[in-house]
């Protein structure tokens, strides 16, 4: 993602040496001679091949299955179904949300795509070709499609497995306080309703889901290969589904071709392939292709929001509601902490002080994939950016008002930090009005502005779009936010051997972050060593401690912040040891970078290295002190951090064609302290061509039969280097006041941020036709169609 010549205001960022700065990605001279190590990279002897087949409707009662044609097929070593699962009591498993989802369908199928019957085999041609001489009957029942009549009396009931299930209802949430909301609506001088919808979309990795299960019957190990964004998560809700005891499970997550949130559930193929290797006594390997992963492995967002916003007329922001219907397609797979059905919605009053919010979640069942996993974004974070972002725009045409005039007017205050946003969250730290000014400034706003109102008087169409985002991400603690009853925390281990180079292991995982860059910069800013001393090892279950993985930018909120408490805790011992090899007393020491030297005397020191090699030697060392320099934490993070940021998008709309072409972004940035900022620039690149997929091409629609109209790369579009422009990125810093370093997350504010900057620049462009709403993706057809004044949104 993302070109190489962007722009970057970004002079001044430090380009120190040791620790924190510019340092090139370790990892890349692997990637690029062509020596990383994914999944489907695994080859084990003996190992056999598995293929899944997928119901081709959307809602059936399957009335009998008949294999016998393909078991007889050559190269065929087994053929699974849902009735060989029973027994095992794997034909279901839990989802990330309590409910269960269906391994392999066994009454019925309920959604385009969903698995029923798995075929093991020689090799990956013979098992594909082998699902054809599957013969399944199916009783055809009427699809849910539309999630507005999910809830109607004659609506299909999809869930009949479950006991004493009536209706597609899953859950109701709410946040904020209703009554006090609609006292505010009852006095304001302007309300203006919009409904905003978030469509289904996907997250897409470069590299689709898979594994590769090796279960050996005679020591009962299973080693598990794995596209897993949470290792050691999924090694427990393994041991719990499978009953195999979780120390005899070795998890590996080699490298990851993108994660974004599509590699944190558990996918009825890992259990296929688990479940394959018992049943044939040999390593299994299953690897989805494309179309299985767009139509089966977890969609995103899928909300349709229902806002109102209250205001004065001069523009003072006073009451917001949002009321929102979310389809979750067939099975409850929704990835949230368990007291957050709704994901983080809870941040939609955005970065605006109001007197009262009111948000409120229906979530439902329909005859569609299962998922809503949060898509580089903190659960429904993004969702709540969007809503609020494109709110405050269409509050801005109504009061004919200036975007950033009205934000500006509405930020919550510097000094008003930490702040209660009456919907639940308490943001850590923030300067709203300094970073908007500052992307005011750089963008040249008001020039634009003149440049718009030209370029209108000619009848051409040019939209300027603005978002100030806050995010909330780096969940824990864990006594509030958890995955099926495990905390969000994370360990972190550091070795200094012998000679002074270092371990450092984590419980995250890298899916091209540079966490093998990064975290081995938290280790050397705290204790000295040069980062191309400090090897980083993760995702792999042996090899690292305990901890809840990568997924909504946690990893520098919790696993950073862990990297850096246990290289505080070895500079500690180190200086234990240090006083005793000085002769003097360790409060009478002071720490330079690299090493501890006697108080007013700097040339009386030893450095880390030296300390290391003492504390493996044979010098005494002082009581309670062990024969090493090594150390662990877990770390449960306070809160939240709260990452923002304000985004400016221009775009040219053309007149004859209705495309929209970007023509200029800028994305100022605050993730606090940055520790590496060309990888942060790299992050909100590849977060801004994500958003401008979303905002102009990429969605997931379904026919009125429930098929899946998305289901291959032809039809969902992702965009290349030829629909971006060169991003311009700038910074500011406030730090987070609980996090060790300062840092916040920034792995997915470019995605959660630019949706909405790029839909309201289009709808700006459009503003002179009467043009007020649009929803994404801006495609050229639609944007043609409320040129002509046929827009479906009011
Ligand atoms: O959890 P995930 O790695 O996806 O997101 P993150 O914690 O926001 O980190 C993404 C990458 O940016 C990591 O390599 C971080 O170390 C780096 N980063 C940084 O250099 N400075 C920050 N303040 C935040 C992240």
């Amino acid at each position: 993602h993302g070109r190489g010549h962007a722009h970057n205001h970004a002079a001044g960022d430090t380009d120190r040496p040791v620790g924190f700065g510019r340092l090139q990605r370790k990892e890349d001279p692997r990637f690029v001679r062509g020596q990383g190590n994914y999944t489907d990279d695994v080859v084990l002897p003996g190992m056999l091949h598995g293929a899944i087949l997928r119901s081709p409707v959307a809602h059936a009662r399957i009335v009998s299955i008949d294999v016998s044609e393909a078991l007889a097929r050559p190269g065929v070593r087994a053929v699974l179904t849902g009735k060989d699962l029973e027994p095992l009591k794997l034909a279901w498993i839990p989802t990330l949300s309590y409910d269960v989802q269906a391994v392999l369908a066994t009454d019925k199928v309920r959604f385009q795509g969903q698995e029923v019957a798995f075929v093991i085999a020689d090799d990956r041609y013979a098992a594909r070709d082998a699902l054809e001489s599957i013969d399944v009957e199916y009783d055809i029942l009427p699809p849910l499609v539309d999630a507005r009549h999910a809830l109607d009396a004659d609506a299909p009931l999809i869930r009949d497995d479950l006991e004493g299930r009536t209706d597609n209802h899953i859950q109701d949430w709410e946040c904020g306080d209703k009554a006090a909301t609609d006292a505010v609506f009852a006095k304001a001088e302007v309300v203006v309703t919009q409904e905003v919808v978030y469509p289904r979309v996907h997250p897409a990795p470069m590299e689709t889901c898979g594994a590769v299960a090796d279960f050996n019957p005679v020591s009962g190990d299973l080693t598990l290969y794995e596209t897993s964004q949470a290792p050691h998560a999924h090694r427990t809700v393994i041991a719990m589904v499978s009953g195999i005891p979780e120390h005899k499970i070795h998890l590996i997550s080699p490298d990851i071709g993108g994660g974004f949130g599509n590699k944190v559930g558990i996918y009825p193929g890992y259990v296929l392939a688990i479940v394959g290797s018992i049943v044939t006594g040999h390593p299994v390997k299953w690897m989805e292709d494309r179309s299985e992963n767009l139509m089966s492995t977890s969609f995103a967002r899928d909300y349709i929001m229902q806002g109102e916003i209250a205001a004065t007329r001069d523009g003072k922001l006073l009451g917001l509601r949002a009321d929102v219907l979310a389809d979750h397609g067939a099975f409850n797979g929704v990835a949230q902490p368990t007291k957050f059905p709704a994901g983080f919605f809870n941040l939609f009053p955005g970065s605006y002080t109001w007197e009262a919010v009111h948000g409120k979640v229906t979530s439902v069942y329909t005859n569609k994939a299962p998922g809503g996993v949060a898509y580089a974004c903190s659960f429904r974070v993004t969702e709540a950016v969007y809503f609020v972002e494109r709110m405050i725009d269409r509050l801005a045409i109504e009061l004919d008002m200036d975007p950033a005039e009205l934000r500006l007017k509405n930020f919550i205050p510097a000094s008003a930090f930490p702040y209660d946003n009456k919907a639940g969250f308490e943001y850590d730290s923030g300067e709203y009005e300094k970073t908007m000014r500052h992307a005011m400034k750089l963008i040249g706003y008001d020039e634009l502005r003149r440049e718009q109102q030209e370029k209108r008087t000619r009848g051409e169409l040019m939209g300027i779009g603005i978002s100030f985002f806050t995010e909330g991400v780096g969940a824990g603690p864990r006594k509030h936010m958890d995955i099926l009853g495990l905390g969000m925390a994370d360990g972190a281990e550091l070795r200094i051997h012998p000679t002074g180079k270092a371990v450092v292991r984590i419980s995250v995982q890298t899916q091209g972050q540079a966490h093998e860059t990064t975290f081995a910069q938290i280790v050397a800013e705290e204790i000295g060593i040069p980062p191309e001393d400090i090897e980083v090892v993760h995702g792999d279950t042996d090899r690292t401690p305990f901890g809840l993985g990568t997924y909504g930018s946690r990893s520098t909120p919790v696993s950073g912040a862990a990297v850096a408490l246990v290289t505080r805790k070895v500079r500690d011992k180190a200086r234990l040891i240090a006083a005793a090899m000085l002769e003097t007393r360790p409060e009478d020491l002071e720490w330079e970078k690299g090493r501890w030297f006697v108080k007013g005397d700097p040339s009386a020191g030893k450095t880390i290295q030296e300390i290391a090699l003492a504390a493996h030697g044979t010098m005494q060392l002082p009581d309670g002190v062990d024969g090493n320099l090594d150390a662990e934490v877990t770390y449960d993070p306070p809160n939240l951090t709260y990452p923002y940021g304000a985004y400016f998008c221009v775009t040219d709309i053309d007149k004859d064609t209705g495309k929209v072409t970007v023509r200029r972004f800028l994305a100022v940035d605050d993730c606090g302290t940055r520790i590496n900022p060309m990888v942060i620039e790299g992050q909100v690149h590849g977060g801004l061509t994500d958003g401008i997929g979303m905002a102009l091409m990429e969605i997931i629609e379904f026919d009125s039969d429930g098929n899946n109209l998305g289901g291959s790369f032809m039809d969902y579009l992702i965009p290349t280097a030829m629909e971006v422009p060169d991003w311009e990125t700038g910074f500011t810093v406030t730090p987070s006041p609980h996090h060790p370093i300062g840092a916040k997350g920034i792995g997915e504010s470019a995605t959660v941020g630019s949706p909405a900057a790029i839909v309201n620049s289009v709808i700006d462009a459009l503003r002179p036709l009467g043009v007020t709403a649009m929803d994404m993706p801006c495609t050229p057809a639609r944007v043609w169609d409320a040129m002509q004044g046929h827009a479906k949104a009011p």
